[in-house]
């Protein structure tokens, strides 16, 4: 067996890691494979140890119908507020595979889950949040490494959805996945290959010791944006601290 260098699984799969619309197959998924990748998620960290998630399977066609149908609702309030290009472009963007996936998992957020002295968030109370947001991504990441996809929905009222799956008034949906099979796993973001918007370069957004000046901030993001990339992270650190 070919020994891999420590960590380059793991970088991998982090890349590959997609948001999948078009490519689900709906083949089913073993149960076993459900289990590791639920495990994942629950094994996200949280802040103390809240652990404030819940996942609930849907596969239910109805369901999935009558969530597909407010999503395509929401998805034309979005693009009336559209022009020009940014209309054009948008109409050819595919946001959702809900009834190509397999099933669905709607993750939700209870801020009462280990309350009322949750350690930690009695600042911050969007750390519960940030939590299930962990929990989501180890999700993500659990279901690449299986070979799966995953496409997160949220073009979607969160009454709705909760009146949809009888959530109590506290808890908040957080996100709506669809997970499954798929052909193949796209290389670019369905968004770059459609010219929505582009992932800037690592430089753009990273500083040294303090927040960019606003416009400054901007400037950077526009050129190195057009730039191409071949000054390091560290060189561009380098010439920051210079400054
Ligand atoms: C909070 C959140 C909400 C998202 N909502 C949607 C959505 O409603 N529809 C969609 O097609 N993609 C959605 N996405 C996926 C993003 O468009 C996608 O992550 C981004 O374009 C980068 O592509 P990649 O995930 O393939 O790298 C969402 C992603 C996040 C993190």
């Amino acid at each position: 067996m070919s020994r891999l260098p420590p960590g380059e699984a793991f970088y991998d799969v982090l890349h590959r890691r997609r948001d999948v619309r078009a490519e689900f197959t709906g083949e089913p998924v073993d149960d076993a494979v459900l289990h590791r990748i639920l495990g994942a998620a629950h094994a996200a960290p949280s802040v103390g140890m809240s652990q404030p998630w819940d996942f609930v399977l849907v596969r239910d066609l109805a369901t999935r119908q009558r969530f597909r149908d407010h999503v395509l609702a929401e998805r034309a309030v979005f693009a009336d507020e559209l022009t020009g290009e940014r209309a054009e472009t948008f109409s050819r963007i595919k946001v959702e595979g809900i009834l190509e996936s397999t099933l669905s998992v709607v993750v939700a957020y209870d801020p009462e889950r280990g309350s009322p002295a949750v350690l930690g968030r009695h600042a911050i109370a969007d750390a519960g949040l940030y939590s299930v947001c962990l929990a989501i991504q180890n999700l993500w990441l659990a279901a690449t490494a299986e070979g799966l996809g995953v496409g997160w929905v949220s073009f979607y009222r969160e009454p709705f959805l909760r009146d949809l799956l009888g959530m109590p008034d506290r808890v908040r949906p957080v996100a709506w996945l669809c997970l499954g099979p798929v052909t193949r796993l796209a290389e670019v973001p369905d968004l770059e290959r459609h010219g929505w918007r582009d992932r800037l370069p690592l430089e753009a957004v990273v500083h040294a010791e303090r927040y960019p000046e606003e416009a400054d901030a901007a400037t950077r993001r526009i050129a190195s944006a057009e730039r191409s990339t071949s000054a390091s992270v560290v060189d561009q650190f380098d010439t920051d601290t210079r400054r």
